[in-house]
């Protein structure tokens, strides 16, 4: 299962790669999140992309590409992927088709999850994740039992520091420019599905699940 989850940002791919991987056992390899977490250790890579991120702008392509490549080639990936945030430029989508090559893989599925740019907004800006997990809520579409605690482990919430609104703004801005022509490339080869993640979180699963089963029967 090599599966590619597309969509602005805040359209629900987080939310979603928690579900699938659960259900598929297959790891969710995210480039935001791996970026977060070399920003929050502090790393060489942690620094470089902080400068991009705070912006909203996107972390140049070799950089990305490259820490990618290396994760790609580990062994629990063999059975497959969730890629989550990556590609997002054609070059990116290019090196992906390169590296997939050399291991004697393609990508399957793209998945885009498709949702109004003004609900995208609400989303990012009522968006609290957890310290300890990074477990996503939502302070009204999908509120926590208890406020600013974790339902998972009781990790303290937080809000992202790119989801205030100057930043969301400018990230929605990059990322609405940057995603046209990377559909057109996955629609080209007959991968790419529209999801409509406007419905509830469960109901979208419920479309990405079933479109998962039917493309391996
Ligand atoms: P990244 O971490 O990938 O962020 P993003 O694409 O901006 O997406 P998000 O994580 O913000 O949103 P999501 O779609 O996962 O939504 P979520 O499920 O949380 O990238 C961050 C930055 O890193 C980029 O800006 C860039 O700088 C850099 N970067 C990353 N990858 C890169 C790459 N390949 N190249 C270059 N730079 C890169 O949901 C959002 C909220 O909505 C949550 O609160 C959730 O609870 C709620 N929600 C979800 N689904 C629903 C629903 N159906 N109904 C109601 N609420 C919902």
């Amino acid at each position: 299962m090599n599966i590619v989850l597309m969509g602005l940002p805040g359209a629900g791919k987080g939310t979603q790669a928690d579900k699938i991987i659960e259900k598929y056992d297959i790891p969710h390899i995210s480039t935001g999140d791996m970026f977060r977490a070399a920003m929050k250790n502090g790393t060489e890579l942690g620094l470089e992309a902080k400068s991009y991120i705070d912006k909203g702008a996107l972390v140049p392509d070799e950089v990305t590409i490259g820490i990618v490549r290396e994760r790609l080639a580990e062994p629990d990936c063999n059975q497959g992927f969730l890629l989550d945030g990556f590609p997002r430029t054609i070059e990116q989508a290019e090196a992906l088709d390169q590296i997939l090559a050399d291991l004697g893989r393609k990508v399957e599925d793209v998945i885009n999850i498709k949702v109004d740019q003004d609900e995208l907004v609400k989303r990012l800006t009522g968006r609290r994740i957890c310290k300890v997990c990074g477990s996503s809520y939502h302070l009204v579409f999908n509120p926590p039992k208890v406020e600013g605690v974790c339902d998972k482990d009781g990790g303290e919430l937080y809000q992202r520091a790119d989801d205030n609104l100057e930043t969301v703004s400018n990230r929605l801005e990059v990322n609405i420019k940057q995603s046209q022509p990377l559909l057109d490339f996955y629609n080209k080869k007959q991968i790419l599905t529209d999801i409509d993640g406007q419905k509830d979180i469960n109901d979208v699963f419920a479309d990405v699940d079933a479109l998962l089963k039917s493309s391996r029967n």
